[in-house]
């Protein structure tokens, strides 16, 4: 079969398994070019099969050496039909774990429910007895909740007024003004439901409660904190709210964990094209400028980079974690750099449709969409059929 992208708005239906299998061996061979990791080797992602989780998972195989258990949410392919990226990307991260040696399964389910979370804690037992780093990555529009059974949906929107300000369609390339309509009724507590702490609060609890939590285990969830220029409709709108949540829950799982020695930390992440991401207004723009101002001062970094330096320079050294005010490890630092933003703030203001294909990383941002279905990655034979792809061992 020859699998072309077929894009349905900001979606893309197919995804192509040879283009996400090379994405998954450049992240390996990125890991394996920056050398040992002295960090945890038995692992548990949760939110394992794209973007920061699948980093997060491939910097713990590859850069320790670890066994790993991910669970993410994926559709299997079908007749006619590819797969979702996340599932060739977990077929093929397993494929290579294999052949190196190292422990590797994965549970394709809901992570918030019950079940999954039982599943994950009898893997454990039966074949790692404990792990010592839980990632948290997960990113959701729904969640239902595993004991009312209750659906709630979260919302991107401004709290308290109309937001308005520049915006761009990444595929045409046009920027134009978008209004957004601030939230309202239970638009910020579903939101703080859905992507807030409550979650992994409840995965650290079952886990602790199992024993197979090992003494002095991490555990890290990822947020983001941006610009001035992204504030309205993220970090102080409702997404905002929920990683305010988020946030706070670090301090109530770390107490929770006092007397294993454990810790939980949130980590503060770089803006990157994932399929969430472009699906917020504002943000494609600006992170189109950021992509031009970080290349041209040779400080850009995928999720690889940032997931490499987040274990090696902040989670996995000889001293304390360095953290923010506010107990945050921040490897959003060169994104937040004074000259960085100062640049961005000031291409912001020229950015039209007819200056962007200059002012900003327009081509950039396409190829990182087109790269997280496989598509537009570099060595692959888009004309070969694709083979069939193996199984995920330990799916049904
Ligand atoms: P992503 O969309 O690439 O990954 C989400 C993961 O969650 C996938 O593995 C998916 O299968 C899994 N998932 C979603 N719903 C699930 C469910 N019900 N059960 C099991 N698995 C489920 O997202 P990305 O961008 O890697 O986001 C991960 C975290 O990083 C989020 O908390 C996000 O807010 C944060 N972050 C993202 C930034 C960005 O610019 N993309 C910047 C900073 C933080
Ligand atoms: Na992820």
């Amino acid at each position: 079969m020859i699998i072309e992208p077929r894009m349905r708005g900001f979606i893309c239906l197919t995804a192509h398994p040879e283009g996400c299998r090379q994405n998954v061996k450049n992240q390996i061979a990125y890991i394996q070019s920056k050398g040992t990791i002295q960090g945890a080797k038995k692992v548990l992602v949760i939110g394992a099969s794209t973007g920061f989780g699948l980093a997060s998972r491939i910097t713990s195989a590859f850069g320790s050496g670890a066994a790993t258990i991910g669970v993410f949410f994926e559709k299997e392919p079908s007749a006619g039909k590819t797969a979702t990226p996340g599932w060739y990307n977990s077929a093929a991260f397993e494929e290579e774990a294999q052949k190196a040696g190292l422990y590797a399964k994965s549970i394709n389910g809901d992570a918030f429910s019950n079940e999954v979370k039982h599943e994950v804690v009898d893997m454990i037992r039966a074949d790692l007895g404990q792990v010592d780093l839980v990632i948290y990555s997960l990113a959701s529009p729904v969640r239902k909740d595993p004991n009312s059974g209750e659906l709630f949906r979260s919302v991107l929107k401004p709290i308290g007024s109309t937001f308005t300000n520049k915006t761009v369609d990444f595929h045409t390339g046009k920027v134009s003004e978008i209004s957004i309509e601030p939230c309202s009724g239970d638009d910020i507590e579903n939101t703080i439901k859905v992507m807030g702490g409550e979650d992994w609060a409840m995965w650290m609890d079952a886990l602790k409660e199992a024993g197979v939590l090992a003494p002095n285990a991490l555990t890290v969830a990822y947020s983001y904190i941006g610009p001035e220029l992204t504030e309205a409709v993220y970090r102080k709108g409702t997404i905002g709210r929920a990683k305010d949540h988020l946030e706070a829950t670090a301090f109530e799982i770390t107490e929770s964990l006092k007397d294993l020695g454990g810790k939980a930390y949130v980590s503060v992440n770089k803006a990157l094209v994932t399929q969430a991401s472009s699906a917020i207004p504002v943000i494609p723009l600006y992170i189109s400028l950021l992509y031009k101002t970080m290349k041209e001062k040779g400080i850009h970094e995928g999720c690889i980079e940032q997931i490499q330096r987040l274990f090696s320079e902040r989670l996995y050294t000889e001293g304390l974690v360095a953290t923010d005010e506010k107990g945050r490890i921040r490897i959003d630092d060169l994104e937040m750099r004074e000259d960085v933003q100062a640049k961005v703030t000031e291409l912001w203001k020229d950015a039209t449709t007819e200056t962007l294909a200059a002012l900003g990383d327009l081509e950039g941002y396409r190829t990182d969409f087109y790269q997280l279905f496989g598509f537009d990655v570099a060595d692959v034979n888009y004309d070969a059929d694709t083979e069939e792809v193996v199984k995920i061992n330990s799916i049904g």
